[in-house]
């Protein structure tokens, strides 16, 4: 008898700690970032808006927790807040593993799959031909989909663009351009993008290359994106093109161009090489489609750097949360901004703010604030340009320093004592980032949940995403200025985990 309750005692743990974990609460779980519940992922793929539900393809490995076998995870949301993972969309075939690419809705029923059907158009990545060194290891196929992206069924035409010898050939992003009426496919071609069209997603003509002598060279170019927005009264278009490494920060990042396109060719106003986010973690960023006006951009949050170490468990990796692209002029230069979609507001919950205050030496919010979780939002606007941080901490002692400096007039964020950074040797950090905004006051939006943090600076001028691993949950809040700052307006809000 008593060894049955021992033994029912311990099956009821057992599940209770299962429960527990599939709850979402483990060490370092993002509380409102997507993440799969296990394994490895990497990019996000095929993100597209189709009958009120935001569909999240993505880069995963179902049988372990280091890249592998590539095939396209699913998740859905009604906001892009809740994300809720679905059965997985596209698995390897004899073409090869599933490599990154996006999604369209064929509205009018372009290449015959039927009337609004979800189109998938991927690069397959042939682990066999890569070996034989042939260079023509990677093609574009494409899949379609009847029920909403439940499940997808495989062109038997595929490959749908062959590889002309060149070794790296992947990533395609396809839109739809109106002028010309035809489909216009972005694709990464090692050094730079290649444009190709479409009448029928199925058989497509090269139009023109873009980059070859543009923007940061660094690393091999990936995951592009195409799309035009409206701005003081024109069309820009926008030239999002991924980058490992060479990013500002080291590793993985975006690069973008601004320019004009006519359906055929690229053109780029751009004098310098301008960066999405200088952070280190926001790679593979491109936009949703089929989202009307707005522009709604979503990054993997992490870096090749360490993305296969980092100490997270059963999972890993996590997406940026989504962001409103705009255009802002400064100068004589355009610069896109990245703003927190409204949908976030959902996650609000306590209220704090302050108004007017004067900062020397420090101000410790702790009390205040009254966080338990280190999930929170800061909207900040100062008086003054002036040196200051804002240190996120805990029990342990770690630390995570934001800030700005005004000799160099530079954001950054200072890790190496955020916590567990010893996985990789370049992780423990800081990482610098550019003010491009002309006004006095600086502003911020700071964005924290248990394992990151998402800086918009200056309504978005300039973005800095980092992940980190504390050993307890940041808990704390100090603001600090030793030259002594103004603060005009603070607003910090506790949010809440989002719902699976
Ligand atoms: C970018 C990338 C893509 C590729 C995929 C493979 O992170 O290297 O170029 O399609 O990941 O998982």
């Amino acid at each position: 008898m008593k060894k049955t309750i021992t033994c029912l005692f311990l099956i009821a743990l057992f599940t209770g700690l299962q429960a527990l974990a599939q709850d979402f609460r483990e060490k370092y779980r993002p509380q409102f970032h997507f993440t799969p519940r296990a394994n490895w992922m990497n990019d996000p793929n095929g993100m597209v808006y189709h009958n009120g539900i935001y569909h999240l393809f993505y880069q995963y490995y179902p049988d372990d927790k280091i890249w592998g076998p590539m095939h396209w995870g699913h998740a859905t949301s009604r906001d892009m807040v809740s994300w809720k993972e679905q059965p997985i969309a596209l698995y390897p075939d004899s073409l090869g593993y599933i490599f990154s690419g996006s999604a369209v809705v064929d509205k009018n029923n372009t290449a015959g799959f039927g009337k609004d059907a979800l189109v998938a158009i991927f690069t397959h990545h042939d682990p066999v031909q890569e070996k034989l060194k042939t260079g023509k290891h990677e093609t574009q196929s494409i899949a379609y989909s009847l029920d909403d992206g439940k499940t997808w069924t495989k062109y038997k035409g595929n490959p749908v663009l062959k590889n002309p010898g060149i070794s790296d050939f992947r990533d395609p992003k396809v839109s739809w351009y109106e002028p010309a009426k035809k489909w216009i496919m972005t694709l990464a071609t090692k050094d730079r993008v290649t444009f190709y069209s479409s009448a029928d997603l199925k058989a497509w003509s090269r139009e023109s290359d873009f980059g070859a002598t543009d923007g940061g060279h660094g690393g091999v170019w990936e995951c592009p994106d195409l799309f035009p927005i409206m701005h003081e009264g024109k069309q820009v278009w926008v030239l999002i093109v991924n980058i490992n490494p060479g990013g500002p920060n080291k590793g993985s990042a975006g690069q973008y161009f601004l320019g004009d396109f006519d359906g055929k060719t690229f053109t780029s106003n751009s004098k310098e090489t301008k960066w999405l986010d200088f952070g280190t973690d926001n790679y593979a960023a491109v936009t949703f489609s089929n989202t009307a006006d707005r522009k709604i951009l979503m990054g993997w949050m992490s870096n090749w750097q360490y993305a296969n170490q980092v100490p997270t468990h059963p999972w890993r990796s996590a997406n940026t949360v989504a962001r409103e692209l705009g255009l802002k002029t400064v100068g004589k230069e355009i610069y896109l901004t990245s703003l927190l979609v409204k949908e976030l507001s959902i996650l609000n919950t306590t209220y704090f703010s302050l108004k007017n205050v004067s900062v020397k030496n420090q101000l410790d919010l702790t009390n205040q604030t009254k966080n338990k979780t280190g999930l929170f939002r800061l909207d900040l606007k100062t008086g003054s340009t002036a040196d200051f941080s804002i240190v996120l901490a805990n029990e342990a002692g770690n630390e995570l320093i934001l800030g700005y400096s005004k000799a160099e007039n530079q954001y950054y964020i200072d890790r190496s004592k955020s916590g567990k950074t010893d996985f990789e040797k370049g992780f423990g950090a800081k990482h610098i980032a550019p003010r491009f905004a002309t006004e006095k006051n600086v502003s911020l939006t700071l964005i924290a949940d248990a394992a990151s943090v998402e800086l918009f600076a200056d309504n978005g001028l300039t973005v800095v995403t980092d992940i980190f691993f504390p050993e307890k949950p940041m808990t704390h809040l100090l603001i600090k200025s030793g030259s002594g700052i103004i603060i005009d307006t603070l607003n910090y809000r506790v949010l809440k985990p989002s719902e699976k």
